[in-house]
């Protein structure tokens, strides 16, 4: 499926990545992680899919309201792995959506964990739902393990209808330089100097995507294991929890080659 890559873009407005799925994150200009959590409506639902930290919420919720979504047609909260910066905010959101129809969903491994940020809703673990978030529709979000990529429980989200992969911290950036998409220039899809730019561009955003893998994953194994999982999805474009959307496939599978040998990754950059 192709993707458009929209230009001129209002990151204060929550911005549509493809039909009917937005990215709802805050562009905060004074740090170089961003983090990026996605709504997806279906009819008269909606899931969000990693909702962000505390002090983000209050933008992440001015964007889902902008985008006209009642915070009580969320029916589930998605929560890829356990860190502060995609969980931070589950009671906020809590507190916001009415009824009782909400999940909280992760795995097993995660919920241990989670648990911690003092949820009220009993969490559900994704293998009871035979990994998968099924909307009233019929529409199916499938959830794909990564296992310790980072953490024991991570996984990811495909969702079939759009053909889009929410891979969390995996494709993700600790981005100097920041834009919602990235499209690679034919150089850079087959370049594999991943430190000084053979071609003097002024900027390299595989560089610092591959910079953020080293640091957040925690062996060459782990992510060379994830990313064998995850290129067997046949996705068209790559949403990612940091970094920038990668609204191509020739741009996912070029980053995903470039990810499935990299090495130097977390503990083997220590203990060779
Ligand atoms: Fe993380
Ligand atoms: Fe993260």
């Amino acid at each position: 499926m192709h993707h458009m890559v929209n230009l001129n873009l209002n990151y204060d407005d929550p911005i549509k990545i493809a039909e009917n799925i937005y990215w709802v994150g805050f562009y905060d200009k004074l740090s170089g992680l961003h983090c990026n959590p996605y709504l997806i409506v279906d009819g008269d639902e909606a899931v969000i899919l990693d909702g962000g930290s505390r002090p983000d919420f209050p933008t992440v919720m001015t964007k889902i309201l902008k985008t006209g979504t009642n915070p009580s047609a969320i029916r589930a909260l998605i929560y890829h792995h356990y860190d502060p910066d995609l969980c931070g905010s589950v009671s906020d959101y809590e507190d916001i959506i009415e009824g009782t129809n909400l999940k909280i969903m992760s795995t097993a491994e995660n919920n241990h964990f989670i648990h911690h940020y003092g949820p009220s809703t009993k969490l559900t673990d994704i293998a009871d739902t035979n990994n998968r978030f099924t909307f009233s529709s019929g529409r199916t979000l499938q959830f794909i393990r990564t296992p310790y990529a980072h953490s024991a429980g991570s996984f990811i989200t495909y969702d079939e209808q759009s053909d889009v992969a929410f891979t969390s911290d995996l494709f993700g950036s600790y981005s100097k330089q920041w834009d919602l998409f990235i499209a690679l220039e034919e150089v850079c899809r087959s370049c594999d100097y991943d430190d000084l730019c053979p071609n003097e561009k002024p900027y390299c955003a595989i560089s610092d995507i591959l910079a953020f893998h080293k640091m957040v994953m925690p062996s060459n194994k782990a992510l060379h294991h994830a990313i064998k999982i995850i290129l067997q999805v046949s996705a068209g474009m790559i949403a990612p929890q940091h970094g920038s959307v990668i609204p191509s496939q020739a741009d996912f599978k070029a980053i995903g080659a470039r990810l499935l040998d990299l090495n130097g990754v977390g503990i083997d950059a220590i203990v060779p």
